[in-house]
């Protein structure tokens, strides 16, 4: 409260000095026609990117502290580290499982999904005789006085073992410890839980099982995760992280990616069946990211789909978006392998499509719909989008696309596909497929620009001279790139949100062509991120947002529901967009839930800028206005996990001049400003 009004004497002052300045020479015009909205806003304009991509599953928003719990990363110890001073030949032994065996115990034998788990044989263990130690994902955060929840399937073969658990600091000092005793020793497979309280924080823990006692016993799942998981679900995802998700009120979630969807071949796609019921069923298999760039290995990096469909669905509920679900449409990543599926050969693909639809929509009644409520979600998710195919292109792309076109909407005519345009957003790749599926009247093109900041500049009127009939574009990955695409130097600086920012009042101008709009990518850990850059960085206790992820969040935040046209006055040539004119870039919003104008202005120049933006068509003005303000002097200014907050918004309050329905102000050098004025038509 205090802080709004010392901003808002400070706006005074500074409104004081603008009307001195414009009396000696009138600021510019910028007319905003109020009276007559030029089109609606979808609910789902502004959206987020998600993929396992810079460890944004894995070792991200799943919070599993246990890196490779289930032994089967292509090394099946890789992450843990067997120790002890009477370690014996033998004594901890991968096992492979080659069929699910009869031996099942009071739990179903674990399939074959997950053939590996690890046999520990002891004879009068104590500790420090032998201990298996986990490093986490890029170490394990862990916080003081939370509780931690240890879990592990075991299969006890003979004797009474018993499993120490500590959490260590990277001093590998005791934060933390409980003792799990087999209940079980039936020979069947069984999971066991313990929880205990860590006592210490650590940035880079680690976490230590040793055994006591004497006999044979199966791991397998070995498994912690913290008490504050998002809405407190045990298993679930990273609170922290999915609250920035939140805070956004995102207008829908894409997932699961991205190249991820494709796979580096046909074996390695993402296969939306294979996520869905118990962790320890789920196939784990490599991550594309783990060898995509050499300059970024990440060996390590596998997908184990602890987080899977039914876990993205839910997230969406959460958080009030729609799922936009993208699946794999025959084709292979095409600068990977290239692989394609036989057309003849197309209907298992074209049949995944149609089960999710009855997955997220059908009545418990039917095949899907039942696997749904089995899984305790009985409601249905009300899926309206499903992508077909990633950044595909070619002929190829087309006729496989065809028959996903043709089943999907005959069977769900309101379903809203999204079809991929390709990589790029211009060139003779992009030209192909835009032609020909604006001919196949495709509802959303789904578009991808990684350009440099200029090119977001040069863009901002892109969508203007677009058809208005048609299909509709799916802005569905892009982001300023401050030096080049896939370039390890790229930032996520200032000069590259400001372009964005300026860039989107030519989405939102033409939100009767741009439907959906999403930044990608949308997380990366700073230990293990491969490709830069994202919206939200994290590490394993902290995360923050991005200059870009102000912006996004800004205009997600301040939508509206009617773009209305704002142009300039006579001082320019008449009846234009601000669109770049003396680096200034603007749109205009009516909220009909608010009864208030929005509008958005980007200055990218170095200058502040006195404007007077004039409100047609209305009968009365509120004598103040809300300016939520993000603005840095430096191009090259960012945020860090100690700065996390340098580029974020500052809101204040601004006159307005309730005579003349208009709003005089002086727009602050390289700055993006969102203003709310309520406003009586
Ligand atoms: O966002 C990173 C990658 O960029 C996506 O996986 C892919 O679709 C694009 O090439």
């Amino acid at each position: 409260m205090l802080q709004i009004k010392r901003c808002s004497l400070l706006a005074s002052l500074l409104f004081a000095s603008t009307s001195l300045l414009t009396h000696a020479q009138p600021a510019p015009v910028v007319r905003v026609n109020v009276a007559q909205p030029v089109a609606d806003i979808q609910p789902t304009m502004w959206g987020v990117f998600f993929e396992d991509i810079n460890f944004g599953a894995d070792g991200g928003i799943y919070a599993e502290m246990v890196k490779n719990r289930s032994f089967e990363f292509f090394k099946p110890l890789m992450g843990w580290k067997v120790d002890g001073k009477k370690r014996t030949e033998g004594d901890v032994l991968i096992q492979n499982r080659q069929t699910p065996s009869a031996n099942a115990g009071t739990q179903p034998e674990k399939s074959t999904n997950n053939p590996r788990y690890v046999r520990i044989t002891t004879s009068n263990a104590s500790q420090g005789d032998l201990s298996m130690t986990n490093e986490g994902f890029k170490g394990m955060g862990i916080k003081p006085g939370l509780r931690y929840d240890f879990s592990v399937l075991y299969r006890v073969q003979s004797g009474n073992l018993k499993l120490h658990v500590d959490l260590l600091n990277a001093k590998d000092d005791v934060v933390g410890s409980g003792v799990l005793i087999p209940e079980q020793s039936d020979k069947g497979w069984h999971k066991q839980q313990v929880s205990f309280k860590s006592t210490a924080g650590e940035q880079k823990g680690k976490l230590r099982i040793w055994f006591e006692g004497t006999g044979v016993l199966d791991v397998d799942m070995i498994s912690l995760f913290p008490e504050d998981t998002w809405k407190g679900r045990p298993g679930g995802m990273r609170a922290d992280m999915i609250q920035m998700l939140a805070d956004m009120k995102p207008g829908f979630v894409r997932f699961p990616g991205g190249c991820i969807v494709e796979g580096h071949d046909l074996d390695q796609r993402y296969q939306w069946k294979k996520t869905l019921g118990p962790v320890e069923d789920r196939q784990l298999i490599i991550n594309r990211w783990n060898f995509e760039f050499a300059h970024r290995p990440a060996p390590d990096y596998f997908q184990s789909f602890g987080l899977g469909f039914l876990e993205y669905f839910q997230l969406c509920e959460d958080i009030g978006a729609e799922p936009l679900p993208i699946l794999n449409c025959g084709m292979a990543c095409q600068f990977n392998t290239a692989e394609l599926v036989p057309m003849d050969q197309l209907d298992p693909y074209v049949q995944d499509a149609i089960d999710l639809i009855e997955f997220a929509n059908a009545d418990v009644s039917t095949k899907w719909g039942k696997v749904r409520a089995d899984l305790g979600h009985p409601k249905p998710f009300n899926l309206k989008f499903l992508g077909v195919g990633n950044e595909n292109w070619g002929p190829q792309y087309v006729e496989r696309l065809a028959v996903f076109q043709k089943a999907l909407k005959d069977k769900y005519p309101t379903l809203r596909l999204v079809c991929s345009s390709g990589t790029d957003p211009n060139g003779e790749r992009f030209d192909f497929l835009n032609g020909k599926l604006r001919e196949m009247k495709a509802d959303l093109i789904d578009e991808h620009y990684y350009r440099r900041p200029e090119w977001f500049l040069q863009n901002a009127r892109r969508y203007d001279t677009y058809p208005r009939n048609g299909s509709k574009v799916f802005a569905g990955e892009w982001a300023a790139q401050s030096d080049k695409t896939v370039s390890v130097d790229n930032k996520n600086n200032w000069q590259c949100a400001l372009s964005e920012a300026a860039f989107m009042t030519g989405l939102e101008r033409n939100a009767a062509v741009v439907n959906m709009a999403s930044y990608a990518p949308l997380f990366a850990h700073a230990d293990g991120w491969q490709w830069t850059p994202d919206l939200i960085w994290v590490d394993n206790l902290r995360v923050y947002g991005t200059p870009n992820y102000y912006v996004q969040k800004l205009y997600s935040l301040n939508k509206g529901t009617n773009v209305l046209s704002l142009t300039q006055g006579p001082v320019w040539k008449d009846n234009e967009p601000l669109a770049g004119q003396d680096s200034l870039y603007a749109s205009a919003a009516w909220d009909k839930a608010t009864n208030e104008v929005i509008l958005k202005i980007a200055n990218v120049s170095d200058k502040a800028q006195a404007r007077t933006f004039q409100f047609d068509g209305v009968k009365k003005v509120a004598a103040n206005g809300t300016l939520t303000l993000l603005k840095n002097e430096a191009l090259d200014a960012v945020n860090s996990f100690e700065n996390a907050t340098k580029v974020s918004p500052v809101e204040q309050r601004i006159p307005v001049d309730v005579k003349k329905k208009a709003l005089s102000m002086t727009v602050a050098p390289r700055s993006f400003s969102v203003i709310r004025i309520n406003v009586q038509k």
